[in-house]
């Protein structure tokens, strides 16, 4: 029992630093400014909305969120469907039915996307709307 939680403790804390050094390396906050300074507003507005009609859905999407960095990194790969030729993290067992927020994170992109076709990505629009959730609530 105490060596296995020893080794989740060794697993969180690699996800730790590799999250800590892909954010020193190309994170910046002022990146969006020029290419869609309507990003941050739009999310933050949809993500109230979406916890003022369900308040759980806040903790849904970080456990979304924690869940996309598990497997390689914070990359938006989880929101992916499968495909004939692709099975991804969205259907692995670990998230299988058990995930959930998929149709807010739909909705703010599209609203996104509506304005500002093809410049913001999904993995950045996941860890912005994380990041309201947890302010929000
Ligand atoms: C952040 O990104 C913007 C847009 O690419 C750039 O103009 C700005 O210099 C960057 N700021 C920092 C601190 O790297
Ligand atoms: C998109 O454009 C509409 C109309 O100009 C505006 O009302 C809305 O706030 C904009 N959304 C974003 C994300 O900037
Ligand atoms: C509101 O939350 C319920 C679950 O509590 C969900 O079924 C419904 O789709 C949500 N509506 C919107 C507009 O997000
Ligand atoms: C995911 O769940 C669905 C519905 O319960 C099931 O049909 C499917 O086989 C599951 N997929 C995987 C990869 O386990």
């Amino acid at each position: 029992m105490r060596s296995k939680k020893m080794i989740e403790c060794f697993a969180l804390m690699l996800v730790l630093c590799s999250c800590w050094s892909s954010v020193n390396a190309q994170l910046n906050s002022t990146f969006y400014d020029e290419t869609c300074p309507g990003v941050f507003s739009t999310v933050k507005a949809a993500v109230k909305q979406a916890i003022a009609n369900e308040t759980r859905m806040a903790a849904s999407l970080l456990r979304l969120h924690f869940h996309d960095c598990f497997v390689n990194g914070c990359n938006g790969l989880i929101l992916l469907d499968d495909a004939v030729n692709f099975m991804g993290e969205k259907t692995a067992g670990p998230n299988n039915n058990s995930v959930r927020g998929f149709d807010v994170i739909d909705t703010i992109k599209a609203q996104v996307e509506a304005n500002y076709s093809g410049i913001v990505s999904c993995a950045d629009i996941l860890a912005i709307v994380v990041r309201d959730s947890v302010i929000l609530l």
